[in-house]
């Protein structure tokens, strides 16, 4: 009898990680457990009720991303109750404000959307089960050719480790902070760098365990879910008659979270819509 299904996404009372939940509940059925979390727990469980009155039957666990204590919990939780676990999405991520320059918000950016995916790596990848799918919502911004070659060397994701990739992002947040990213070759707006590192630790990640991920059926990737009309996307675009519906970009991040046991890739890269994105 294989095990009942558990699944969690980081950063889903809203947006696309609650429509991933939605998915998750509906692809892997009611014996399933499915962990909706949020780090406000208010938001979180106004989030539950609306799924249930969908007639799904979401969990809820409190999940700040930036807390190292509030992963550990997390991870605690999972582990006493289920063992391990076997979808992993790392979803959360902080806004960027166009009201404020975005060296007043790179740190908590950083903090959340790079330090959080780290935080996420290390508490889960432990507890991956075999077959696991281990999934970071990234961006198609997050190929390294979206950042000036002066600074590919830093990303070298066959030698780098995730520690490095965290350094350089804290440097990165001095040098914005200080008005100096241009000067350095960083682009002057936040989320390329943020995107690019968060696939470059994915891909660590995936380096690091690659022997027992080929060993025991784990795939490992980032995710591009293309646009998708929420409210962190919304001030950004004039127009967003292009956009999909979180449900409808979920569908695509959903299926390479839930690639069958025996699929040997995709492995280490990012995807979107099905397709592998270049690195470089
Ligand atoms: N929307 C797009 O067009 C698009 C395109 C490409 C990639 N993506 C990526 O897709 C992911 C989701 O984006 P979205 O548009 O759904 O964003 P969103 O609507 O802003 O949702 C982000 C979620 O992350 C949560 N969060 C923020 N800080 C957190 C923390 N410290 N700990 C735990 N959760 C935290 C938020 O919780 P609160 O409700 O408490 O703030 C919210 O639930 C992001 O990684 C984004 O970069 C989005």
């Amino acid at each position: 009898m294989p095990l009942n299904k558990v699944a969690l996404v980081s950063g889903s009372n809203q947006g696309l990680g609650f429509a991933l939940i939605e998915a998750l509940c509906n692809n892997l059925g009611p014996d399933a457990s499915v962990y909706l979390t949020a780090r406000d727990p208010a938001r979180g469980a106004e989030a539950v009720r609306q799924l249930r009155r969908r007639g799904l039957s979401p969990l809820f666990h409190l999940l700040d991303v930036i807390d190292d204590a509030s992963v550990a919990a997390l991870a605690e939780s999972i582990r006493a109750r289920h063992g391990g676990v076997d979808i992993v999405i790392s979803n959360a991520a902080a806004r960027i404000s166009r009201d404020r320059p975005q060296a007043e918000q790179v740190a908590l950016f950083v903090n959340t959307n790079n330090h959080g995916t780290c935080r996420m790596i290390r508490a889960f990848g432990p507890l991956l089960r075999d077959n696991a799918r281990f999934l970071v919502v990234a961006s198609a911004f997050g190929s390294l050719r979206n950042l000036s070659p002066d600074l590919h060397g830093k990303f070298d994701v066959k030698t780098r480790s995730l520690e490095d990739i965290e350094q350089l992002m804290d440097d990165y947040v001095g040098l914005v902070e200080a008005g100096q990213a241009a000067a350095h070759y960083w682009p002057e707006w936040i989320n390329v760098a943020s995107k690019v590192a968060q696939v470059a630790s994915t891909k660590i990640m995936a380096r690091l365990m690659r022997a027992e991920a080929s060993r025991r059926g784990i795939l490992i990737n980032a995710a591009c879910p293309g646009l998708v009309d929420t409210d962190a996307s919304r001030p950004w675009f004039e127009d967003m008659s292009a956009a999909q519906s979180p449900l409808q970009a979920a569908e695509d991040v959903i299926w390479l979270a839930t690639l069958p046991p025996g699929t040997n890739g995709p492995y280490g890269e990012l995807v979107q819509h099905r397709k592998i994105l270049p690195w470089l």
